[in-house]
């Protein structure tokens, strides 16, 4: 058999000491599907005594992780410090320099200097791969860098942060409160060290902008997405997404339009009879509408030391077969700039949710306004809390909730704003945009 494939790795948190003992786990399996053993011969990391539970004697220790990147010692250089700057930057373009491969699970790294670092690669002939840097575990990269070669692809859309997703599926199954599911996923280990991150929708739309640029052939670009997170959503929401039909899931969607491309992040309601619906916890999702075919949907662990692994090590395998792909599946010249199709313009259906105040008319304002902006309505409902059908009216505000038909993001803001001028309304409405199969 060919000489093993000498592996250094940068970063010996959850997902490096998960990618050791994968390696190890997996090495006779590995040698055979590779042609060549890997090995993992140097490692850097911030704490040289943590217990990791691996055994690092055998393991070279090198306490700068841009030497252990042009180590002669090493063949390809595992990048899992994270950050989009810094010694993970500094560390992967050093190794590229150098003419050594890389694996990075870095999606902050990528979406800011993906471009950039794509063309050191190819100017050096050698591989930057990223499987780990969105959806976890999910071959979502070769998927649509690789198996949909032959496809265009007009839409990609999913579930791409696991804390958000397990926050939003115990709110809705439990009832529990927001801050209650956030504790839960930092204790089992999803959420960013920041996890306004994750709940502000940044993580998501980090991972958004690598799969936009391999959908499209376009350049990434983070500025080119409108981001909202799911802090405004509450357990009345997902109550009455429920009762209408629908679930809420934080989404990434990549849409080419007439307008040019769509690249949004924001809480979503999805079809109860969807796939991505489906999806609980903190497993991620990913559906792709390609011509020609079916949509695609590829679903499975997002977030936690092993899934990263998983994506981590087939990447080394990759390295070891010699396996060498244009990072972001054309050469980085040919990468079109973003045309980015503003928000305002965005189309679709929108749930609505606002407490009326209790005062005669006030539906028939709500109604005038949305009408004055075009906007149909599907379906409304107000509802008091209290018992229908009593001989008293019920005192007090009363919550009144509306999905449309498609209209367009514009019209809704105006009509909204107009609902707020004319005073019939408490607080500022909740909008949620809807997401058809
Ligand atoms: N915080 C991320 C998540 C980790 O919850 O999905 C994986 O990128």
């Amino acid at each position: 058999m060919a000489s093993p494939l000498k592996v250094g790795i940068a970063g010996l948190g959850t997902v490096g000491a998960s990618v050791v003992r994968l390696i190890d786990e997996q090495r006779q399996q590995l040698a055979l599907r590779s042609g060549r053993p890997i090995e993992v011969v140097a490692v850097s990391a911030r704490s040289r005594n943590k217990d990791r539970g691996i055994d690092m004697k055998r393991l070279r220790w090198v306490a700068d992780p841009v030497k252990l990147a042009t180590d002669p010692g090493i063949d390809a250089f595992v990048e899992l410090i994270g950050g989009e700057g810094g010694a993970a930057r500094a560390a992967v373009t050093a190794a590229l320099k150098a003419g050594k491969p890389v694996v990075t699970a870095n999606k902050a790294l990528l979406a800011r200097h993906g471009i950039e670092l794509a063309e050191l690669a190819e100017k050096h002939g050698v591989a930057l791969n990223f499987e780990a840097a969105a959806a976890g575990a999910i071959p979502i990269v070769k998927t649509l860098r690789e198996g949909l070669a032959g496809n265009s692809v007009q839409r990609v859309y999913g579930i791409l942060n696991g804390t958000c997703n397990y926050m939003l599926t115990r709110m809705e199954r439990e009832k529990l409160s927001f801050d209650e599911c956030l504790k839960e996923a930092q204790r089992l280990g999803y959420a960013e060290a920041d996890p306004s991150f994750d709940i502000e929708g940044h993580d998501t739309a980090q991972k958004l902008a690598i799969l936009a640029s391999l959908t499209f052939g376009t350049r990434v670009d983070p500025e080119a997405i409108y981001v909202e997170g799911i802090t405004s959503i509450t357990t009345a929401d997902l109550e009455a997404a429920d009762q209408l039909g629908y679930r809420i899931k934080l989404l990434g969607v990549a849409v080419k339009t007439d307008k040019g491309i769509e690249q949004r992040v924001h809480p979503t309601f999805v079809p109860k009879d969807s796939a991505i619906a489906q999806v609980m916890g903190v497993t991620n999702a990913v559906t792709i509408d390609a011509d020609g075919i079916a949509p695609i949907t590829l679903v499975g662990p997002g977030a936690g030391g092993m899934a990263t692994a998983s994506a981590v090590v087939a990447d080394i395998a990759d390295i070891a077969r010699g396996v060498r792909v244009a990072p972001f599946g054309r050469p980085q010249a040919k990468l079109a700039a973003t045309k980015k199709a503003p928000m305002q313009r965005h189309e679709g259906g929108y749930y609505i949710r606002m407490i009326a105040v209790d005062k005669p008319g006030t539906a028939a304002t709500i109604a005038k306004r949305l009408a004055q902006h075009n906007i149909s309505m599907e379906s409304i409902v107000q509802r008091h809390s209290g018992p229908l059908g009593g001989a008293e009216k019920p005192q007090g505000p009363v919550p009144v909730i509306l999905i449309t038909y498609a209209t367009t993001e514009d019209a809704v803001r105006k009509a909204l704003a107009a609902v707020q001028r004319d005073k019939v309304i408490s607080g500022r409405p909740q909008l949620i945009r809807i997401e058809k199969n």
